[in-house]
């Protein structure tokens, strides 16, 4: 069994109820808004928030800051091959800077490009190339209850159909993002993940893999696919990323890094790597370092290896099936299964009288907040106007952060909110910024009681 022992110790005080709703009410109900040192629990997301090993801390000395051919550039090339079988490497600033190097190299105008669920910024960055985001998510993905191994799959029967409408032609790229953030953290499987590089083979496209959350979901196969049974994650994930042409990756994940991303590319794509470098030293920098300074490939480097063992996993996905239980407990309505880096709540099925247009969710996200310090974000009709989404609230788990403890207040703040769901009134925005895309970030919100 694993365990974290914590070292370098960080106050965290609950701000009083009369301090919480000032700073509720001052950042517009919005808590995108709301300052750290008013947040006790914070759930926001787990993307760069986990806590470094003290591996990773000792390994940021040895960052070589050369503009050129760093030692610290080598060392991350070589745990991604390591890790992930691809020796050809372009670092980025983070995730979406490596969206940036990679979409804008392979996505044109007028262009389709279908995923198992696009996460918003690979959506944004297909749409930026001229390209339209097509989402084929298994049907089970929608339904909170359903009881599957892999809700996160992608539906290749859907894929087909639309590649049969659109032509082949028009689509060059076809990704896999695992796990599905989109759809409550899900894992793929190993099987669907051959069937889509068999049909992304089939239309000649390029087949990518968002792996982010890679090492999370090589553990779900370990313990959800027969065939992996023996397998250890680290095993799974050379297999299952194997299949991909090129890997798109946000180390602010499970790369355990609280900053870095990167491109890896494939055996026999030498003109998409050429490209990818071509671009990385226009957006992001030289392509031995990728706007990261050394040390950060260091830390990637160490974490990564990190991210793969199966005492780390065990104890990783322990920590979010046990935020889920505890929320369970409290009465909220959870995603089924639980995924890999955070649990979802169903706030349309709590709320039930608060109509998608006045945001339940976001109700329930600043009632947590003013109830207990807790910070989640709001995943339904508030941050994706003019789409059917269901109106998901996300508790995302940093890596190596919290404890039991903090679960448990976790699951008291919500079971108190839970007694009293027929107080929660909804909400309206009163000022957004011109993308709507993009407003739930900063636009400013109003109880509509008051
Ligand atoms: N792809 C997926 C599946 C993601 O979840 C994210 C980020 C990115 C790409 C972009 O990476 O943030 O390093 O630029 N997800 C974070 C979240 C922001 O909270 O889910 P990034």
């Amino acid at each position: 069994m694993r365990s974290y022992a914590t070292r370098t110790a960080r106050p965290v005080d609950l701000p009083s109820r009369e301090e919480r709703a000032a700073a509720l009410e001052a950042a517009g109900y919005n808590l995108f808004g709301v300052d750290a040192d008013r947040v006790f629990v914070d759930l926001l997301t787990d993307s760069g928030t986990g806590t470094m090993s003290d591996a990773q801390w000792a390994a940021l000395l040895r960052g070589d800051e050369s503009y050129a051919g760093s030692t610290s550039f080598r060392r991350l090339r070589e745990a991604v091959d390591e890790v992930m079988g691809f020796d050809r490497v372009v670092p980025a600033h983070q995730g979406r800077g490596a969206e940036n190097v990679l979409y804008g190299a392979i996505v044109d105008e007028g262009d389709h490009v279908l995923n198992n669920t696009h996460f918003d910024t690979t959506r944004a960055h297909v749409a930026a190339n001229g390209g339209e985001a097509v989402d084929c998510p298994v049907p089970a993905a929608g339904d909170p209850d359903a009881e599957a191994p892999f809700k996160g799959n992608f539906d290749v029967d859907a894929g087909r159909a639309y590649v049969d409408d659109v032509g082949a032609e028009n689509v060059p790229v076809v990704v896999l993002t695992v796990t599905n953030n989109s759809a409550a953290g899900q894992p793929v499987s190993v099987a669907n993940t051959r069937e889509v590089a068999a049909f992304a083979e089939e239309i000649d496209a390029t087949f990518v893999i968002d792996a982010c959350r890679f090492a999370e979901n090589a553990r779900f196969v370990t313990e959800r696919e027969t065939e992996f049974d023996d397998a250890t994650a680290a095993e799974v994930a050379s297999e299952q990323l194997g299949y991909a042409d090129a890997v798109v990756m946000s180390a602010k994940k499970d790369g355990l890094a609280n900053t870095g991303g990167f491109v890896a590319i494939g055996e026999g794509h030498d003109d998409l790597f050429e490209r990818a470098k071509q671009r990385a030293i226009l957006y992001e920098g030289f392509p031995t370092y990728g706007g990261l300074a050394g040390r950060d490939m260091e830390a990637m480097a160490v974490g990564l290896r990190e991210a793969v063992d199966d005492d780390y996993l065990a104890h990783r996905v322990g920590q979010v099936a046990e935020l889920g239980a505890e929320l369970a407990a409290a009465g909220l309505p959870v995603y089924e299964p639980v995924g890999g880096h955070a649990v979802y709540v169903d706030a349309g099925a709590l709320l039930d009288h608060i109509p998608p247009s006045e945001f339940p969710g976001q109700a329930l996200a600043c009632e947590l907040y003013l109830e207990g310090g807790v910070r989640t974000v709001e995943l339904g009709s508030f941050a994706f106007p003019e789409t059917d989404r269901p109106e998901y609230v996300r508790f995302a788990v940093p890596r190596r952060t919290y404890h039991r403890e903090h679960f448990e207040h976790v699951g008291e703040t919500a079971a108190a909110v839970a007694d009293r769901t027929d107080d929660l009134t909804g909400f309206e925005v009163v000022d957004e910024p011109p993308m709507a895309e993009l407003r739930h970030f900063s636009a400013d919100l109003r109880p509509l009681d008051a």
